[in-house]
């Protein structure tokens, strides 16, 4: 990132009134979670989605993906929120609205401070049966690495229960949808941190930003599918290029 790309990213958020931060699996890397898709260690390079991440592959093998889940949610639950996720909550307090979107199932944003948080993907911290979406509030069982479990039935309905994330094929959540959209009709400026743009329809929200006549900023330490569509292209990880943003527009404010 640069001091004048940083600059007029500050001016940016500063004259946007509506706020909204789009993130994707780059916005956790830096509080140990594993992205999708870098290639060194991304959880896709060692899993095949098609096993996990689907209603099909959980029907198949319900052991092998219930405890695939249960180790992301273990180290999810162990993880904390990094200065990233910290620089979005306190810009919340420093524009006059800000509303954040995630794609992450994660819930860190919500750990940092955030409120109101658009979770378009789910959350790995909720859990629901398979065949009637009856929510599950009980206690899961311990995971250890390395160990394979059976899902737990419901006790509504007997159902294995799956987590209350978003698998390839399914629908998103309605009311999810139809906020972030909305949000990324109003906004003024979307801040875009930490996604490779290769997943729709979360892709399309900086289109429909821009479209829209908002700035975009995007925050990466890659350029993505989507830096074609960015105002300002901030180079960097989100734990630092955050909070420099941050800083940058208490400067700016004084
Ligand atoms: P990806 O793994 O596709 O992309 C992660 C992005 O984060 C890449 O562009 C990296 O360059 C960037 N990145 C890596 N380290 C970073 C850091 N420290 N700070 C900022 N950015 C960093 O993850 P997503 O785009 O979020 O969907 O993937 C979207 C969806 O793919 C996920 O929500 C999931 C998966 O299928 C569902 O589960 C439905």
């Amino acid at each position: 990132m640069t001091p004048e790309g940083l600059e007029r990213a500050a001016r940016m958020v500063a004259d946007s009134g509506l706020l909204a931060v789009s993130s994707g699996a780059g916005m956790s890397r830096e509080s140990g979670i594993p992205t999708f898709r870098d290639a060194m260690e991304g959880l896709w390079a060692r899993f095949d989605p098609q096993e996990l991440a689907t209603e099909a592959g959980f029907r198949a093998n319900p052991r092998r993906v219930w405890s695939w889940y249960a180790w992301r949610r273990e180290r999810v639950l162990n993880a904390c929120p990094n200065p990233g996720h910290v620089a979005v909550a306190q810009l919340a307090e420093i524009v006059p609205e800000l509303v954040v979107v995630t794609q992450n199932v994660d819930g860190l944003h919500a750990d940092a401070g955030s409120r109101g948080v658009v979770e378009v993907h789910g959350s790995i911290r909720r859990v629901r049966c398979l065949d009637r979406g009856h929510a599950f509030t009980g206690e899961l069982p311990p995971y250890t690495e390395g160990e394979e479990q059976d899902p737990p039935p419901c006790p509504v309905c007997g159902s294995p229960l799956r987590p209350d994330v978003v698998w390839f094929g399914e629908m998103l959540p309605v009311d999810a949808v139809q906020r972030a959209w909305s949000l990324a009709g109003r906004c003024g400026a979307m801040l875009l941190i930490g996604t490779s743009g290769t997943v729709w329809p979360a892709a399309e929200l900086p289109l429909v930003a821009r479209r829209s006549g908002a700035r975009v900023i995007e925050v990466n330490p890659h350029p993505s599918e989507l830096t074609h569509a960015a105002d300002v292209f901030l180079q960097g990880p989100a734990g630092e290029v955050l909070p420099a943003l941050l800083a940058a527009i208490r400067t700016a404010a004084r």
